[in-house]
Formats: C-alpha cells, structure tokens, sequence
C-alpha cells in the first residue's frame, strides 16, 4: 500500500513521536528464537501493524537468539521497513546477578550493526550514576541517528529466586518510578523513551519459573498520570506479557507508546516446538499467539496505516 511508504522513509523518532500523540501503541516482541523474525514479520503484514523487534542479553544468554549480529542477519532477511524496526533490549549495567556488564562494548556492537534503538538500564545504579550512563549513551547514539530508551524505577522479575508476593508489591508501591525523579531524568539526559515501573513486572527467565504462567499484574494508572504528566516523552512499559487487558488499554490512554512483549511470545514458540519438533510448527503456534495479542487484546491491527497517515 503506497501510504506505507511514509513510514517506510519515517525515522523511528518521527513514528514513536506520532504513535505518542495519538496514543497508537508500538508493541516490541522480543526474539528469543531467530526463527521468530520470520513468524513475527508474517503476522504483522497479515494485520498491517507496525512494531518493533528486540532483543536483549537474555534471549541471547539463555534462549536461543545467538547474538546481536544473528538478529541483526535476520532481521535483514526478513524484516519489512513498511513496518518494523530492529531496537536492542535491556543492555544493563549491573545485571539481574548482580554482575557489572561491558555495557559500553554491546551498545557500540548495536551501533555499529545498525539497530535503530537501543536500551541503557542503569536502573539498578544511583539516580546520579543512571542519568551519566544514560547521557553518555544518547550523545553517541544521537550522532547515529539511532533512539534511546532507558529505565527509571524497578521492574523485578529477570532475577532468580522467588519474588515477593505480587499484591504486596503493588499495594506497597515498592520499586515504582518517582515522577518527580522521572521529570528530572528526563531533563537531564535527553531520552527518548522511558521505562518505568508502575506495577509490571518481567516474566522469568530462569529456573522452572521461566516455563510457568505469568503472574496477572495491574497497574496503578493515577501513578502513571503522574510521570505522564511530568515527562512528556513515550513511556514504555516492560514485563509486557500477561498484564491485565482493562489496564494496558488504560495506560496506551495515558502515556505508554511502546510495550514489551517476551515471555508469553517465546513459550508459544517453544510450545510449538515440543509439540510438532519443527521450526513451522513453533512459528505456527507463535503467529496464532501473536494474531490474538494483536488483534483481541491491544486491538492495534491496522496501526501502520493510522501511523502513516498522521506522520
Ligand atoms: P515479559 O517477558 O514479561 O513479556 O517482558 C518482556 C520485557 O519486558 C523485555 O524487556
């Protein structure tokens, strides 16, 4: 469809600015399986729907997406600039073992492969030592062209060994992302995208947990009107996967442009791997899971030609 080709020419920055505006949501999907590229691009052609690939440290590490440049190989086979874009995940600066990363070493590896966006976690370090990683990452990354997202607050989850129970999370606030400090971090560092944790939480990435159901999360929505209101930029909202239906379509109302969308995409696949042992079959269970997501539960089929004709 010509109008697509708008977006086709559009930078990312334009297109989240436009999603923001017009409250249309960008889901990300993570890949944690190379053969996901292919499934996940199919199913947005079919609804015409624009969305992000990702990939973090973890679907390399502990699933089965290889490394970045693997991704980055994919994605140039099979992803379609009508209607995706290729944003790196997570790239933390302690991560969730407690163990100091090369941080600097895998953005540049993301610069340099020509990923459009990349993610900067400082959010297990000091407000201050957060906004210098951050700045440091988008005067670099800036120069390239390329987005910034980074995290403010704690979205718990990716680490091993049980949670607290969810509802005393929610109900005591404990993690969640100050306004006040999100106003500042914003100021501060000049990002384009923020992370923040209003009662989400990630999906498991170890142990048994990582093949279990996902906790239902909430979100408390005066909470995230707060930082909405004290921002101004896209918010992002990770641990994506299993959040109740009524609160993700309240908070695309109120500031959330892009959500990250990992562990229910990944035990799809690998369910249809156990079932059928074949990569066509993991990528069939994976394209039913992912029509349903985007159809009856974000309701966003079409969003690249609403995208398109505002941008
Ligand atoms: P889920 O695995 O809970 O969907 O979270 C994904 C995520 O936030 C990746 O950054």
């Amino acid at each position: 469809m010509a109008i697509l080709e708008k977006l086709e020419k559009a930078s990312l920055r334009e297109i989240m600015q436009v999603a923001f505006r017009e409250h249309i949501l960008v889901p990300a999907f993570n890949v944690a399986y190379l053969p996901m590229v292919a499934g996940i691009v199919e199913v947005l052609r079919e609804c015409q729907t624009f969305a992000l690939l990702e990939v973090s440290r973890p679907d390399i590490t502990r699933f089965g997406a290889e490394s970045f440049r693997a991704v980055k190989e994919e994605y140039d086979r099979f992803g379609d600039p009508k209607l995706t874009r290729l944003h790196q995940d997570h790239v933390p600066v302690i991560d969730e073992e407690g163990a100091m990363v090369d941080w600097r070493a895998l953005i540049e590896e993301a610069l340099q492969l020509g990923y459009h966006s990349v993610m900067i976690d400082g959010s297990r370090l000091s407000f201050a030592e957060n906004v210098r990683v951050t700045k440091e990452v988008g005067e670099k990354a800036h120069k390239l062209g390329v987005c910034v997202e980074a995290e403010l607050g704690a979205v718990l989850g990716h680490e091993a060994g049980p949670l607290p129970p969810y509802e005393e999370l929610f109900a005591s606030g404990k993690g969640f992302t100050s306004p006040e400090e999100a106003a500042q971090f914003v100021r501060e560092t000049g990002v384009d995208w923020l992370s923040i944790a209003v009662g989400n939480i990630h999906g498991a990435i170890s142990g048994v947990a990582k093949d279990a159901k996902k906790v239902e999360a909430r979100l408390n929505i005066e909470h995230l009107q707060k930082i909405q209101s004290l921002t101004g930029i896209p918010l992002v909202l990770h641990g994506g996967s299993g959040i109740k239906k009524q609160y993700v379509l309240e908070a695309i109302r109120n500031g959330i442009t892009k959500i990250n969308v990992g562990t229910e995409i990944r035990q799809a696949y690998e369910q249809g791997w156990r079932e059928s042992g074949t990569v066509l079959g993991a990528q069939k269970v994976l394209r039913q899971r992912l029509r349903e997501l985007i159809q009856d539960y974000y309701g966003i089929q079409g969003s690249a030609l609403r995208l398109a004709e505002k941008l």
